[in-house]
């Protein structure tokens, strides 16, 4: 087989396996399994787990179709040159940084070490659960402090639950569902002020798509030696979120205790993925461009609905229905739409991912026959 004739035939196995990979996930509990009947993914406008359609970037399959030669081999033979790639696109040294299998295990490494023996953790509420859910199933409690008005974080709220268990502080900026972004400065004093109680875990999952100019990564207060750990995923921008690999930066001493708690970390043709991803700089402006384009898409298609959506900062867009999604998904999925899926205590909300202009047209459609 060649190089084309091997991805085409991974091609056409990963479309014939569709269902086994849902339900796979599912099986795992992944970070948001989410229920479908659907059997395939062909012809199905899938907007329901903040991927990216447009990768592997030709590049990336490139790279993955030539790691099939050291899939014989344990990851340790590739990985250096990764963690090297890495440290040098953060600005530290590579003993600040541990690979993960996607960015959900580094979140559920952090909340087993936080978590353990007692440990509090302060999170928003809604916000991305992997942590919260495995911290608690390890014994940790959760304060859950609900976002303000804008459907943003609350730090004064959050700040207020702090205690003598406080170990953590769960940021997730941009927040998923909700979209939100914090105020550079608000979030940076913040965890200054802050990560001297407690660790403070930004989880920089959707960074990528900030337009703001400047915004900072929280990796700066990592390199000032402070106690802030930040994660970063190659599942969004990049197109990957099949591979599982993301990664966390911390300073050594922090970094040497999450990798302690790190169970699987990722496998040789994700290794190498993420290595040719970081150097196509084409593919990256690509999909930024393209994410901008169907977000605009779907804030028409809110606006010709008159129904109220919050300003996203990342690849979905959370929006009120006035429906609750119980039943707005099955219907959008008769329609060949998977949307997302309950965010307590937001019923009435649904959660909606970018996808190809295709896929914006499918949501347009369904969305405005199934409101009416
Ligand atoms: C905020 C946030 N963090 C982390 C993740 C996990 O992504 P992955 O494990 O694919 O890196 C997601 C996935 O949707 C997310 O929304």
């Amino acid at each position: 087989m060649n190089a084309i004739d091997r991805r085409n035939w991974l091609k056409t196995a990963a479309l014939s396996g569709g269902l086994t990979f849902l339900g796979g996930a599912s099986a795992l509990a992944f970070s948001q399994p989410s229920p479908t009947t659907k059997t395939s993914l062909q012809d199905v406008a899938k907007l329901n787990s903040n991927e990216n359609p447009f990768g592997p970037s030709k590049r990336v399959r490139q790279a993955i179709t030539n790691a099939f030669d050291d899939a014989c081999r344990y990851p340790s033979m590739v990985f250096r040159a990764l963690l090297e790639q890495i440290a040098a696109t953060e600005g530290v040294s590579t003993d600040h940084i541990v690979i993960t299998g996607g960015s959900t295990e580094g979140l559920k490494a952090a909340g087993l070490t936080y978590g353990l023996n007692g440990g509090e953790l302060i999170a928003a509420d809604p916000t991305f659960q992997s942590m919260l859910t495995y911290a608690e199933n390890q014994g940790a409690y959760v304060h859950r402090v609900p976002v303000d008005e804008q459907m943003g974080h609350n730090l004064a709220a959050m700040e207020a639950r702090i205690n003598n268990n406080t170990r953590l502080i769960f940021i997730c900026n941009p927040n998923n569902p909700t979209g939100t972004l914090l105020d550079k400065n608000e979030l940076q004093r913040f965890c200054e002020r802050i990560s001297e109680q407690a660790v403070i875990f930004s989880d920089e999952a959707y960074y990528d798509f900030i337009t703001e100019p400047d915004y900072p990564s929280m990796v700066t207060l990592v390199k000032k030696g402070m106690n802030v750990i930040v994660s970063k995923t190659f599942s969004k921008v990049y197109g990957l979120a099949g591979m599982r690999i993301g990664y966390l930066v911390a300073r050594p001493d922090i970094a040497k205790r999450l990798q302690n708690n790190v169970m699987a970390m990722t496998n040789v043709l994700a290794i190498e993925a993420a290595k040719e991803a970081l150097k196509d700089d084409e593919f990256y402006k690509f999909s930024v461009a393209k994410n901008i384009e169907a977000k605009q898409a779907i804030y028409k298609t809110l606006d010709d609905l008159e129904l109220p959506y919050v300003k996203s900062h990342t690849n979905f867009v959370f929006f009120k229905t006035g429906r609750h999604i119980r039943d707005l998904m099955p219907a959008m999925e008769k329609e060949n739409v998977l949307i997302g899926r309950p965010f307590p205590p937001f019923y009435e909300w649904a959660r909606i991912s970018t996808g190809t202009m295709e896929d914006m047209k499918a949501f347009d459609q369904g969305l405005k026959k199934v409101m009416g």
